[in-house]
């Protein structure tokens, strides 16, 4: 069949580069004489896929320089080929692989799927963003094709955008992402200044200097409205040059650099302003920085997992590792744990399902942990590091026990020894603190313990 190939000579060879392009990708729009795309199949719904499937030229790429060059190094560029080279493609596969209604607003068979063409090989811009026709037709302002940064209802069965794909027993990043605290939101903590850099998607991309436009944006402003820490806030969507597309890396030990410490660190050390103990303190006690130091102690003191040596992937050397489960008795598959639940230690049911928590250490899964330590080596030095915790817990919460109330007064602007010394004791309390630095939380009771004694007469 012979189809009209569409020219585009809005302005002939002309270059046009927008302002609104230069945040994240130094986005330059081209506009090219020449032919960007043969008239897609009435099935395909306006779908349009590839310029040339060979060159992995995206007809969306002939104006969207930028994100083209960026996409076509990402995985997504590479799903087809991924497929077929598994040895085991089958026609079933090729709807997560290809360009059709997953993904986007389209509810209809389209694309791919509909038409089996070959210019819908691959992840491409469209899976994301819908059909572009009408967009390249009339490149506008009313007519973007804005791609969604929400997931939907994962739960109840409506998931959206990533999870449309990212889903199912061998892939359930969606799911195990919605079981999660990142897929929460705390209320009061979204719509306060200060709290939703890190509380919300939304203040998280401004906290990143991410600017661009998706669908929900214009919703965010209601109070009521929030993007909870959804894929693409970690991932960019169209590629990046740190490991599996994130944003940032995860491998460099520091505050302002690696994406989970960024926001887990509000409050690791005191701060006088406040009688508040720690807040997210995991990235100073894993750096050795964390919690109130007494006027002799000398830190930091970095914990073994804190360091790029023995635990390149730091945080998530431990939380995000992806193993797959199987039937203890048939050795049949059963589920591909992603990690995307970020714990690193879920509790489990009988065959080794993650479930919620809580529950005992020995009824955690510590698949996470064999890089390096078999599952019963990791028990034990858990178990191992919060027996050596416990007694100085102990001893410093009886001490602080007697000390006047008047010392804890949060109101007299003076830090007393006692209050730092208790930001310790909850420092210590703090759900994976003993795991995520033994060293540091015995040495910073140890020596609250010494100076609440020496400064009380205790
Ligand atoms: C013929 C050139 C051309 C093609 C092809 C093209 N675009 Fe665009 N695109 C533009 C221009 C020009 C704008 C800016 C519109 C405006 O702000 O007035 C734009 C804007 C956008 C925006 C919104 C940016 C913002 O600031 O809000 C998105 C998203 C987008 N395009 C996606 C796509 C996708 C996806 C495709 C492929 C289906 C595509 N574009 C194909 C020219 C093009
Ligand atoms: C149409 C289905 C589809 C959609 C929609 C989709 N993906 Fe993917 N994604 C895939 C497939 C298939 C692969 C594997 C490609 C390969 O490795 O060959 C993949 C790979 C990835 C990878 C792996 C990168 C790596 O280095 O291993 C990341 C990260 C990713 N996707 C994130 C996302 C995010 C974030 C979204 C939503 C913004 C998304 N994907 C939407 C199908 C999809
Ligand atoms: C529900 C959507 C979906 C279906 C159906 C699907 N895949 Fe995938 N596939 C994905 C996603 C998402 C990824 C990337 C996730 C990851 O890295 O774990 C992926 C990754 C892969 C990869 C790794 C690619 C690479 O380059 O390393 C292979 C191979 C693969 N799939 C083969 C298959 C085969 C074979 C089938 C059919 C038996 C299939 N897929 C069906 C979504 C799907
Ligand atoms: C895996 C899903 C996915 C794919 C594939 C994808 N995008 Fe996007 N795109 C998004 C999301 C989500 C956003 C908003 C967040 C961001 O910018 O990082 C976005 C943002 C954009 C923007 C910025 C809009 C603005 O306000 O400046 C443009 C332009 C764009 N995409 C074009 C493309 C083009 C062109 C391609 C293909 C070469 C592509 N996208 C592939 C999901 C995707
Ligand atoms: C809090 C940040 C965060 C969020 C939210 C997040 N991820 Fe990830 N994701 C990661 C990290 C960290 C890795 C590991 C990357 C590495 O080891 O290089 C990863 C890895 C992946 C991979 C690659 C796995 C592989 O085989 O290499 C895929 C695919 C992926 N994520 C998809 C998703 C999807 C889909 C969602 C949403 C349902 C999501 N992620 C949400 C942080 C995140
Ligand atoms: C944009 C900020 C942000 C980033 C980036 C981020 N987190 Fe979080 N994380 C949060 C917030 C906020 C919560 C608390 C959510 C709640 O409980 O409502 C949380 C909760 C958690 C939890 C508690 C688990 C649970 O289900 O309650 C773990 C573990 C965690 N994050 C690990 C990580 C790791 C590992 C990374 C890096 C791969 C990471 N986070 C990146 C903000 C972030
Ligand atoms: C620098 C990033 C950051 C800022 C800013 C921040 N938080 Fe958090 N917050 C986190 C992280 C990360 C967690 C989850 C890890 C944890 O609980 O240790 C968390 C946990 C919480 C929790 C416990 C959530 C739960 O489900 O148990 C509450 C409540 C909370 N924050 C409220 C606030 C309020 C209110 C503010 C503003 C005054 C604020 N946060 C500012 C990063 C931050
Ligand atoms: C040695 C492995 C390891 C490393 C590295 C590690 N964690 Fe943990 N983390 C754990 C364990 C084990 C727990 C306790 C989980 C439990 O209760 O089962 C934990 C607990 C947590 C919790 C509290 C979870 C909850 O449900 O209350 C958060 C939040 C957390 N870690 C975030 C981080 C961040 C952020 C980093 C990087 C700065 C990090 N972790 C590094 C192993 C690790
Ligand atoms: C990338 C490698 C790596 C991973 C992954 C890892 N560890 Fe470790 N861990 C080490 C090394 C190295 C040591 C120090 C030598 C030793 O005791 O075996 C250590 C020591 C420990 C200690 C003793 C205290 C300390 O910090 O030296 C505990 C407790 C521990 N690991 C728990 C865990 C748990 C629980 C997990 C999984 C959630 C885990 N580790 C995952 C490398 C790792």
């Amino acid at each position: 069949m012979l189809r009209n190939r569409r020219r585009f000579a809005l302005l002939p060879v002309a270059l046009v580069v927008l302002g609104a392009f230069a945040g994240c990708t130094d986005e330059t729009i081209v506009f090219r004489d020449r032919a960007l795309f043969e008239d897609p199949l009435p099935a395909a719904l306006s779908f349009l896929g590839y310029t040339s499937t060979e060159d992995k030229l995206v007809v969306c790429g002939n104006c969207h320089i930028g994100t083209q060059a960026q996409w076509v190094e990402s995985e997504h560029a590479d799903a087809w080929n991924g497929l077929q080279d598994s040895g085991h493609a089958q026609e079933f596969c090729e709807a997560c692989h290809t360009v059709n209604e997953l993904g986007n607003v389209a509810t209809e068979p389209a694309g791919h799927t509909a038409t089996g063409e070959e210019r819908y090989y691959d992840v491409q811009c469209e899976s994301c963003h819908g059909e572009g026709l009408t967009h390249v037709t009339d490149p506008s302002k009313e007519t973007v094709p804005l791609a969604a940064m929400g997931l939907g209802d994962i739960a109840g069965g409506a998931g959206i955008a990533c999870a449309q794909c990212h889903t199912g027993d061998h892939h359930p990043f969606a799911q195990e992402w919605a079981s999660s605290g990142h897929s929460q939101i705390v209320g009061f903590a979204a719509n306060r200044e200060g709290c939703e850099n890190c509380h919300t998607g939304e203040g998280a991309l401004d906290m990143f200097g991410v600017n661009t436009n998706y669908t929900e944006k214009a919703d965010l402003d209601a109070p009521d409205q929030h993007l909870s820490i959804t894929c693409a806030v970690c991932h960019d969507p169209h590629g990046s040059e740190h490991s599996g597309q994130l944003r940032f890396p995860i491998d460099v030990p520091s505050e302002e650099v690696n994406l989970c410490i960024q926001c887990h660190q509000k409050r690791g050390r005191p701060d006088p302003t406040t009688f508040r103990g720690p807040h997210s303190p995991e990235g100073p006690t894993l750096l050795g920085t964390a919690g109130w130091w007494p006027p002799d102690f000398t830190g930091p003191i970095v914990s073994t997992h804190g360091s790029e040596t023995e635990n390149p992937r730091l945080c998530a050397g431990c939380h995000v590792n992806s193993y797959e489960i199987t039937d203890e008795v048939s050795g049949e598959f059963l589920f591909n744990a992603t990690g995307h639940r970020f714990e690193a230690t879920p509790c489990v049911d009988g065959q080794g399902l993650p479930i919620d928590g809580p529950c005992e250490n020995d009824a955690k899964s510590y698949a996470s942990c064999t890089e390096c330590h078999s599952e019963s080596a990791a028990l034990l030095l858990v178990d191992q590091a919060e027996a050596s915790v416990a007694p100085l817990i102990a001893e410093l919460g009886s001490l602080l026990a007697l000390v006047d109330s008047a010392e804890f007064d949060p109101d007299d602007d003076v830090y007393t020894v006692a209050e730092g010394s208790r930001f310790n004791l909850e420092l210590a309390e703090t759900n994976g603190s003993i795991v995520h630095n033994p060293f540091l939380i015995r040495a910073l009771l140890n020596a609250s313990i010494a100076e609440v004694r020496d400064r009380y007469g205790l």
